[in-house]
């Protein structure tokens, strides 16, 4: 079947479609009702089946005579070290771990937390939760106390695993004194915290909460695994929405088993046995769904990279990393090639490796530039696929189907719409534009397995931000359009969420956050294109009639607040004072307008404008200091 055919078979009836991928995995009970819908409406995939991941991802493997095959290779520039674990050596110790979790009173239906930095052990915790039914929530190492507490708060864990530490370029990252603060300003108080102590010299201050994960996997009997329903929770992960409250977007299990193993086949062309590489972070679903459980249920090895693109050492660890692990199939962000860019514009590194083990390098998770694509390609003779999806679909949604038919790229364009999406092209009132025209991009209902069942203890959100602004259409949150030979481009969010180095984040939040400074009366904060990161946010504030404080102080607290409150990753680094904000005569603060007015992209202002004065002014300022378009 060509990409044609399969495409269609998938949408003309995507039951048989579904039914048949399934059998691709094991079953404890096979499902006999493939699609059908919840309460509300909303399809599920394969109700009345039950398997367990977890057995899908090791036991399975070791069954068939695989325990020995690499599973998991640890590579950490950081520590300089790098371990390897067989199929049979995380599966002892995953289900010790998860025996010692039963120990300590977890099971099915409990929520666990997990606060990890790119370390093996992150994902035996999230095998460990799957294997005995406990819905697991990764918060992003990077993230600050506040933002853990208020995930705490949330998903109300029974118990949060963590480490002793994370270690960044030039820092050692304390977690456990992080741990505690959140837990502090957390009304949901776990019972337990395990904690991994890595021993690099971090400060681990003592609560009586505390267990040691060492400790309790040396002294726990393994635990089976559990067989759970599809529709069970395997995971809640938090992203960011358009307000500051992040949203829990959960994942069922089967669904999403199959459809994992799917992609693994047909969109990245992996075949059981290779190595396969998602440089991302477990915190994010690149790390959920390719850095854990899509390799390892496909039987792939995969990697645990603790290291950045550059300067762990240098910008050629990734060509070391694939000559050395013989890497087939790797996943980045285009951040991490213009990082890489950069430091080697010429590619000197490249020519010191052997890297004719790869065979495809996917990019995704932010926008790709045709200059990165183009670099790539110039300096690795292996196609570079640009893909897009979200956290809330969990898999691939347009991408090209290397493992189906490579269908020729277009520099821009994100590929044609994987099977089992059928996507549109809207206008604001719900009618499909034309080709080429720009519109907000919508997938028909319903979903494909393993897109979002819900949103964690709150439908009526998930309802309201992404069914009811089309109905029997999932709203992506996206704009983009379709050409004439339907490929898809994505041009960006429509919504208030930005991309910095492939991390989304809700500028909303910032808001929040930088409204909270004493001397700020109002402000915005909008993403601005950024040459390395992709984007990066940019604060306006207007400060309160009478307070005399300098630019410079100003800027100074409102970073340090951002850093304390969401942590470094969110990348404010430019605040600027400005006497109003553009706004509609209704009070509607015009970002958009802003930020193409930084980004010096063509701009209307819009005739609800409050007063037209305002946008000399802020050219104004933004020369003043010298941000976006006016900084060169
Ligand atoms: N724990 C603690 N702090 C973290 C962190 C973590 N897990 N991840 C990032 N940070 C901190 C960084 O140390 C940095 O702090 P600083 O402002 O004090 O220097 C800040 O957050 C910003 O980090 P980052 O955006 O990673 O910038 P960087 O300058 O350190 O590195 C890149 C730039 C491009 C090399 C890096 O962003 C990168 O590797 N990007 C690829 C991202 C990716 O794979 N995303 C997954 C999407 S699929
Ligand atoms: P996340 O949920 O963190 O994976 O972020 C998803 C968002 O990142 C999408 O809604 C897009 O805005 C953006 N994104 C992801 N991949 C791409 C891509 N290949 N091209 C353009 N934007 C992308």
């Amino acid at each position: 079947m060509n990409y044609k055919n399969t495409y269609a078979a998938s949408t003309e009836n995507p039951e048989t479609f579904w039914k048949e991928q399934a059998h691709n995995i094991h079953w404890f009970t096979q499902p006999k009702t493939i699609l059908s819908s919840d309460e509300n409406g909303y399809p599920l995939w394969y109700k009345d089946g039950e398997l367990n991941v977890c057995y899908l991802a090791l036991d399975k493997h070791i069954e068939e005579g695989f325990g020995d095959q690499v599973a998991l290779i640890y590579d950490s520039p950081v520590t300089q070290t790098v371990k390897k674990y067989t199929f049979l050596e995380v599966k002892t110790e995953v289900a010790k771990l998860a025996g010692g979790m039963q120990s300590l009173g977890l099971k099915k239906g409990d929520t666990a937390v997990i606060y990890m930095p790119m370390i093996p052990q992150a994902a035996f915790a999230m095998l460990a939760c799957a294997r005995i039914g406990v819905t697991h929530s990764v918060v992003f190492g990077g993230f600050a106390p506040h933002e853990l507490a208020i995930r705490i708060d949330d998903c109300k864990p029974r118990a949060i695993i963590t480490a002793s530490s994370g270690i960044e370029i030039d820092r050692l990252i304390a977690y456990k004194p992080l741990v505690d603060e959140a837990i502090q300003l957390a009304e949901h108080k776990p019972k337990k915290v395990i904690i991994l102590n890595r021993k690099l010299g971090a400060k681990v201050p003592f609560k009586k909460y505390d267990v040691d994960y060492d400790a309790l996997v040396y002294g726990s009997e393994e635990a089976e695994c559990v067989p759970l329903n599809s529709t069970h929770p395997l995971y809640v992960l938090y992203t960011s929405g358009t307000t500051g409250k992040p949203k829990g977007i959960v994942r069922d299990s089967g669904g999403y088993a199959t459809a994992l193993k799917y992609s693994m086949q047909n969109v990245y062309n992996a075949k059981e046995g290779e190595v396969f590489w998602a440089a991302s972070d477990v915190g994010w679903v690149v790390g959920h769904s390719y850095i854990v459980y899509g390799p390892l249920i496909n039987r792939n090895t995969t990697i645990i990279f603790e290291g950045k693109p550059i300067k762990t050492p240098d910008a050629s660890t990734f060509w070391r990393m694939i000559e050395e692990h013989k890497v087939s199939v790797m996943f980045t962000a285009p951040t991490a090639i213009r990082a890489i860019k950069k430091e080697d514009p010429n590619g000197e590194f490249i020519k010191k490796h052997d890297l004719s083990s790869l065979k495809i390098q996917f990019l995704a998770g932010e926008r790709c530039d045709v200059a990165t694509l183009e670099w790539y390609q110039e300096h690795i003779p292996v196609p570079a696929i640009d893909h897009w999806w979200q956290t809330e679909t969990g898999w691939p949604i347009v991408a090209n189907m290397m493992g189906i038919e490579y269908l020729p790229i277009k520099p821009g364009s994100v590929g044609k719409a994987v099977p089992g999406y059928d996507i549109k092209i809207f206008s604001e009132n719900g009618t499909e534009v034309g080709p080429n025209e720009e519109g907000y991009v919508v997938i028909k209902l319903p979903l494909p397995p393993g897109t979002l069942l819900d949103l964690w203890k709150d439908n009526p959100r998930f309802k309201a931000g992404y069914l009811e602004k089309f109905p029997g259409y999932y709203f992506s949150g996206d704009g983009g359009f379709k050409d004439d030979d339907d490929y898809i481009f994505i041009t960006g969010r429509v919504d208030d969420v930005i991309n910095v180095a492939g991390h989304r984040l809700s500028t909303a939040e910032m808001e929040e956050i930088v409204a909270s400074h004493s001397s700020v009366a109002e402000c915005a904060v909008i993403g601005i294109n950024d040459e390395l990161k992709g984007q990066i946010p940019l604060a306006l504030v207007v400060i309160k009639h009478g307070e005399d404080i300098e630019h410079f102080q100003l800027e100074q607290e409102i970073v340090k607040l951002v850093r304390q409150q969401i942590g470094a990753v969110a990348s404010l680094r430019n605040v600027v004072i400005v006497q109003r904000l553009p706004k509609t005569r209704s009070g509607k603060i015009l970002r958009k307008l802003m930020r193409s007015i930084t980004d010096g992209e063509e701009y209307q202002i819009p005739s609800t404008i409050d007063d037209e004065a305002i946008v000399g002014e802020i050219i104004e300022v933004l020369k003043k200091y010298k941000i976006g378009i006016y900084s060169k």
